[in-house]
C-alpha cells in the first residue's frame, strides 16, 4: 500500500495518548518521521518506543504547549533531528479530565473562575498560537507544509457548560482560517478537526463514566456509536497528505453526525 507521508517530518502535540498517539502511530506507518510532544514524559517515552518497535523514526520532547520555551525546544528538535518540519499537528488540549488532573473545572462562564479561564485559554488557544507562531516559519522554509489544529464540535456551537473550552476551540478554528488565508500563497494549508465524542481519557470520568452513559451517547449519535482515536487519526492523515491539497481553512466536524 502507498505510504502517504513518506519522508515527511511531523510534530504532534499531546501525542502521548488518545487521539495524538493514534495519529502518531498512523503517520509513522505512513512513512512520516515524528516529533512526539506531551506534558507526560512516561507516555512520550512509551510512544517513541512503540513507533521504533514497528521500524518507525520518532523522537520525544516533554513540555507544555503553553510555555514558549517548551514550544521552541520541541520545534528545534524537528530541525536538529530531521532537518525541518512539514506537518504541524496541534492536538494537545485539556477538557473534562482537567478537573482530576489539575483542578480545572469545565463549567459555564458565570461559574468559571478567572484562574480556570486563564489556564484553559493558555493551553488550548495560546498553545496553538505559540506552535503556529514558531512553526509556520519552519514550514515556509521548506517551501510549504500543513497545519492541522484540533478544536471540537464545542467550538462550532454553544452548549450549557465548558464555556472557556468552547471559546478556546472557536479561537483555534479561526487560527486555522487565518493561516490558510495569510500563508496559502506560501503553500501552507491549515485545517481544523472538530471531534465529537471520542473514547479517550479526556471524557472517561465525565461523559463516558458508565455503560448507561455510553449507551445514551451512542443512541444520540446518528451513526450509533462513540468515536475512536483512530477515526480522528484517519482524517488527520488525509488532511496531512497531498490527497487533501485543495482543502484549506476548513473546520471539519467528525462526530458520527451529531451536528448534522
Ligand atoms: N475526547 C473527546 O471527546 C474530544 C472531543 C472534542 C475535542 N477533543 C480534543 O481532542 C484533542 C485530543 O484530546 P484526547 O481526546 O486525545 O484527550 P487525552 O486527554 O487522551 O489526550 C490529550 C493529551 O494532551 C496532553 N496535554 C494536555 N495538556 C498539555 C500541555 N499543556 N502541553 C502538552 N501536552 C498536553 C495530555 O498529556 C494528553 O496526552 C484535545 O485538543 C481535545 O480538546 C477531544
Amino acid at each position: 500500500m502507498a505510504r502517504l507521508l513518506e519522508g515527511r517530518v511531523a510534530l504532534i502535540t499531546g501525542a502521548g495518548r488518545g487521539q495524538g498517539l493514534s495519529a502518531a502511530q498512523l503517520f509513522a506507518d505512513n512513512g512520516a518521521k515524528l516529533v512526539i510532544t506531551d506534558l507526560d514524559s512516561e507516555s512520550v517515552d512509551a510512544a517513541v518506543a512503540a513507533i521504533a518497535d514497528k521500524g518507525g523514526d520518532a523522537v520525544g520532547s516533554v513540555g507544555d504547549v503553553s510555555k514558549s520555551e517548551d514550544v521552541r525546544a520541541a520545534l528545534a528538535l524537528a530541525k536538529d533531528r530531521f532537518g525541518g518540519l512539514d506537518i504541524l499537528y496541534n492536538n494537545a488540549g485539556i477538557g473534562f479530565s482537567a478537573k482530576q488532573r489539575m483542578g480545572v473545572e469545565m463549567t459555564d462562564l458565570v461559574n468559571c473562575t478567572e484562574e480556570d479561564w486563564d489556564r484553559i485559554i493558555a493551553i488550548n488557544l495560546t498553545g496553538v498560537f505559540l506552535m503556529c507562531k514558531y512553526g509556520v516559519p519552519m514550514l515556509t522554509e521548506r517551501g510549504g507544509g500543513v497545519v492541522i489544529n484540533t478544536a471540537s464540535i464545542g467550538g462550532l456551537r454553544g452548549g450549557p457548560s465548558a464555556h472557556a473550552y468552547a471559546v478556546s476551540k472557536a479561537g483555534v478554528i479561526h487560527i486555522s482560517r487565518l493561516i490558510a488565508r495569510t500563508y496559502g500563497a506560501k503553500k501552507i494549508r491549515a485545517n481544523t478537526i472538530c471531534p465529537g465524542v471520542i473514547d479517550t481519557d479526556m471524557i472517561h470520568s465525565h461523559m463516558l463514566m458508565s455503560n448507561a452513559a455510553r449507551d445514551a451517547i451512542s443512541q444520540a449519535t446518528p451513526i450509533g456509536r462513540i468515536g475512536t482515536p483512530r477515526d480522528i487519526a484517519e482524517l488527520a492523515l488525509y488532511l496531512a497528505s497531498d490527497a487533501a491539497s485543495f482543502i484549506t481553512g476548513q473546520a471539519i466536524a467528525i462526530d458520527g453526525g451529531m451536528t448534522a
